[in-house]
């Protein structure tokens, strides 16, 4: 099918990419023309796994061309939009870009109307797409559907051609049926429904793991209190089918570009409704004041940091993604600085990002460079280059062998045996 992908995020291009991969014809449109003409080089804006190859292989195969005009793709049977939708300063999701898409479309259609299916990927508040159908009912032959995106960063690729499930909102059989084409042949169980329980699901999936973690989480203080291993009894509690193994492990917190702010946009889209959404609320809180107990737990080891050095290693919200968005690291090494530290940080990719906003500590070439002279090292995101460490070299190096480990991700034995003091994330 022709294939129209309005942004290319993160969610656009994998989007894009996959498509093309499925055997349709997509041109990507963004608005800023330098990043057109890298991804036309092949050269892809964000840092993903396997997106460089397979981006330089659909367009050796001419089945992805990038524009900035979307009249290039006035003959498009499906216009995706995968804009951002930023929080806005009252914590609703902003929709200016994903508005301005719209009435682009609109404008596009009049030159060339025809069927099409406008497709909203972007996260939207629920009557998201009720509204833009009503924008667009002047349009002839136009359908809008909701297709929720449920791609992590790190594995986007692989995400969006094998995924969990296909959901599509839709308010006419036609509409759906051609979605059903466009998605032939990926094999993934399908929800179709409406619009507004599409629309839904996203922001439901995304609050209902953000609640495993802070359950985990703050289940993990308690475990610390009582000399419990937090991980054994998340093993002991995922071996239940009914629980499930994932998004269970406790840590420092989550971050990104989507679990703060969709539970946000969750909670103000029920009070906008005189619905108080309470546990999501706690979910929330608990996630602020995460990094805050992680750092008593250094603090009862250093109780003060005042000129200590201190390691941070790994700064991206997680590994193999190059987003900084929301990452626990800021907050802490903020904390850290407040109180009289100074940090060393290493991160395979997301130093420069970091650094912009941190420009007086000290970024190092490897994770054993910045446990050089330091008093503790700080785990905050378990890349590999920061896990799988040469011990005996560290524990020569540093000025007091104390690791703390955000993400219960070392070796604990391993490092214990090496000499270290080793703190977890609620582990005995
Ligand atoms: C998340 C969802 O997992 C995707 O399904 C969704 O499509 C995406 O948001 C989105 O809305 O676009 P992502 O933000 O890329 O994906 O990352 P996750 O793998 O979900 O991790 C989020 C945060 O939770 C990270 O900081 C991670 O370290 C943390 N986390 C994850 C934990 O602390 N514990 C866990 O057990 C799992």
């Amino acid at each position: 099918m022709k294939v129209a992908v309005i942004g290319t995020g993160y969610v656009g291009l994998t989007t894009a990419v996959s498509l093309a991969m499925n055997g349709h014809q997509v041109t990507g449109i963004d608005l800023v023309a330098s990043k057109v003409e890298k991804l036309r080089q092949g050269i892809s804006p964000i840092y993903e796994p396997g997106l460089d190859e397979a981006l330089k292989k659909v367009l050796d195969d001419g089945a992805l061309t990038f524009y900035t005009d979307l009249t290039e793709a006035k003959d498009a049977e499906i216009f995706f939009i995968c804009v951002g939708t930023p929080e806005a300063a009252d914590g609703t999701a902003d929709l200016t870009y994903l508005l301005g898409a719209v009435s682009d479309i609109e404008k596009v259609h009049s030159l060339a109307p025809q069927e099409r299916i406008v497709v909203i990927k972007s996260t939207v508040p629920v009557g998201t797409g009720e509204k833009v159908a009503g924008m667009l009912a002047g349009c002839q032959g136009v359908s809008v559907a909701s297709n929720p995106e449920f791609l992590r960063e790190g594995s986007a690729l692989l995400d969006a051609l094998e995924p969990s499930r296909i959901v599509i909102g839709v308010d006419n059989p036609q509409a759906a049926a051609g979605m059903e084409e466009l998605y032939n042949g990926v094999k993934a169980p399908r929800v179709i429904t409406t619009r507004a329980n599409a629309e839904l699901i996203k922001y439901a999936s995304n609050a209902f793991l953000a609640t495993r973690i802070s359950f985990m989480n703050e289940l993990a203080r308690l475990s610390t209190a009582l000399g419990t291993d937090i991980v054994t009894i998340s093993r002991g509690m995922g071996l239940d089918s009914r629980i499930g193994p994932q998004f269970l492990r406790a840590g420092v917190g989550y971050g990104g570009s989507c679990f703060p702010k969709d539970t946000i946009a969750l909670l103000r889209l029920a009070a906008e409704h005189n619905i108080h959404l309470s546990i999501l609320d706690k979910v929330r809180e608990v996630n602020n004041t995460q990094p805050v107990w992680f750092l008593e737990q250094l603090c009862l080891q250093l109780p003060d940091l005042k000129g200590k050095q201190i390691a941070v290693l790994g700064l991206t919200f997680k590994p193999d993604t190059d987003d900084i968005r929301e990452a626990p690291s800021l907050k802490l090494i903020e904390a850290l600085l407040q109180k009289g530290a100074s940090v060393k940080a290493y991160d395979p990719i997301g130093a420069s990002d970091v650094s912009k906003q941190f420009p007086q500590i000290t970024y190092t070439q490897s994770a054993e460079e910045a446990c050089e002279g330091a008093q503790a090292a700080l785990l905050v995101t378990e890349w590999e280059q920061c896990v799988q460490l040469d011990w005996k070299r560290v524990h020569q190096s540093m000025a007091q062998p104390l690791l703390v480990d955000g993400r219960n991700a070392w070796p604990n034995q391993e490092v214990k045996e090496a000499g270290f003091h080793y703190i977890g994330v609620g582990r005995s």
